[in-house]
């Protein structure tokens, strides 16, 4: 009998060019957030924040809507945590009945109370481990299996033999955040362990890790190699970003083929001849700011959630925002002092309006030592996983 054949990575919306991603963040990747960043622009491929994998889990509701009322167009990775095999087995087959692009195995939360727990990062430390989930899961899931992984924990010993066994067990798309466990969110990027994944594994790879803008992907892409990058936090401040991504990718006549892989090989799309046309980046203006802040608060309302609380819910959104607002940081100070809907909005309105600031220009990059606020460097707050409240930029 032929063997089966392999899974083909769903085609980006640009082909022959590289992929983009939105990074997997817990508290924020829901389906409220996919579908306002599926209206800016959406990125190739989601990936749904982390279903916990434990003795008595079932994946959770309000992840799974994400999957099952994804509206956005573009295919969804569903991402698990764990490291009992049976369990993450047992949830990937579960995960399969759903309209999932494939399973994503999380190997990089830096959470204390996770990796403690041998799961996420945590499982970095330990080769022969990874090597047993990835055979497990690789067995459990006949589609598209992808793993997300940092690039150690303390150091970066175990970083090779990790890859090996990328190889071993045919996963199809690697994701690399160029920090170990240690380094958290905050250090440099290491692009140059991201450039030796993409050199020593079979799969295509994603960059990820501080890719503040279209200009910053294309030039992490250029230094790596990679087959596409992943954007989180920088999506959150800048929701056009996957469109001007693919703009600058375009604009460059980027015709970007990474090496084929075996598996690969047949799959690849045909290139696109290198005509450069003249294509511009889209530059929004703070009135278009003000606009994705009402989308989102539409979008993240709910009937349960009181508007105090929703409020403050936006300001961990506007923390990010507010780095390319102005180069002070006054938004950020003001909006953090918001207590109502309507102060928010007032808010808005003075810095994003007001005065000739609609026309101004939002900064695609993050202002100079504007800080998202609480610092996530503290690692007693980052107690209980990746979320608004601890993880800024
Ligand atoms: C609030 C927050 C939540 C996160 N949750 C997850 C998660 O559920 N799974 C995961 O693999 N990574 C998670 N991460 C890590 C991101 O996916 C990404 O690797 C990291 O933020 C670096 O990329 P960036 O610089 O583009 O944000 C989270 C990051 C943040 C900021």
């Amino acid at each position: 009998m032929l063997p089966a054949p392999a899974p083909v990575l769903p085609p980006g919306q640009q082909p022959g060019r590289p992929l983009t991603a939105l990074a997997p963040m817990q508290d924020v990747t829901d389906l409220a957030f996919m579908r306002v960043i599926a209206h800016y622009g959406a990125p190739d491929y989601f990936f749904t924040e982390f279903f916990r994998v434990h003795a008595t889990s079932q994946p959770e509701k309000h992840i799974l809507r994400s999957i099952d009322e994804n509206t956005t167009g573009r295919p969804v990775f569903a991402q698990l945590i764990g490291e009992d095999l049976g369990h993450l087995a047992r949830t990937a087959a579960a995960l399969l009945s759903h309209n999932v692009a494939g399973i994503d195995l999380n190997l990089g939360c830096p959470a204390p109370k996770v990796y403690k727990k041998n799961v996420g990062g945590g499982l970095l430390r330990d080769p022969e481990r990874v090597g047993e989930i990835l055979a497990t899961l690789r067995a459990a899931v006949p589609g598209l299996f992808t793993v997300k992984m940092r690039i150690g924990f303390d150091d970066t010993a175990h970083f090779d033999r990790l890859l090996e066994l990328v190889n071993t067990h045919h996963v199809d798309l690697l994701s690399v955040h160029g920090r170990t466990v240690k380094e958290m969110y905050r250090s440099e990027v290491h692009y140059d362990f991201i450039a030796r994944a993409v050199a020593h594994v079979r799969c295509p790879v994603l960059a990820n890790g501080n890719l503040t803008s279209a200009a910053r992907a294309a030039a992490v892409l250029t230094e790596t190699r990679a087959a596409g990058v992943m954007i989180g936090r920088h999506a959150i401040r800048n929701p056009w970003i996957f469109r001007q991504c693919r703009e600058q990718f375009a604009a460059a006549g980027r015709e970007h083929r990474p090496p084929p892989s075996p598996r690969e090989a047949d799959i690849q799309p045909a290139p696109t001849p290198p005509s450069a046309p003249l294509i511009s980046i889209f530059r929004p203006t703070l009135a278009d700011v003000r606009d994705y802040i009402q989308r989102l608060y539409r979008a993240t309302q709910t009937p349960e959630l009181p508007e105090r609380a929703h409020v403050n819910k936006m300001k961990k959104y506007l923390n990010f925002v507010g780095q390319s607002v102005d180069p002070a940081g006054a938004f950020l100070h003001e909006m953090r002092r918001a207590e109502s809907e309507a102060e928010l909005f007032a808010i808005c309105d003075r810095h994003l309006l007001a005065n000739g600031a609609a026309e101004r220009e939002f900064s695609p990059e993050p202002y100079p030592g504007v800080i998202a606020r609480p610092n996530c460097e503290t690692p007693n707050v980052l107690a209980d996983g990746c979320s608004l409240e601890t993880v800024t930029a």
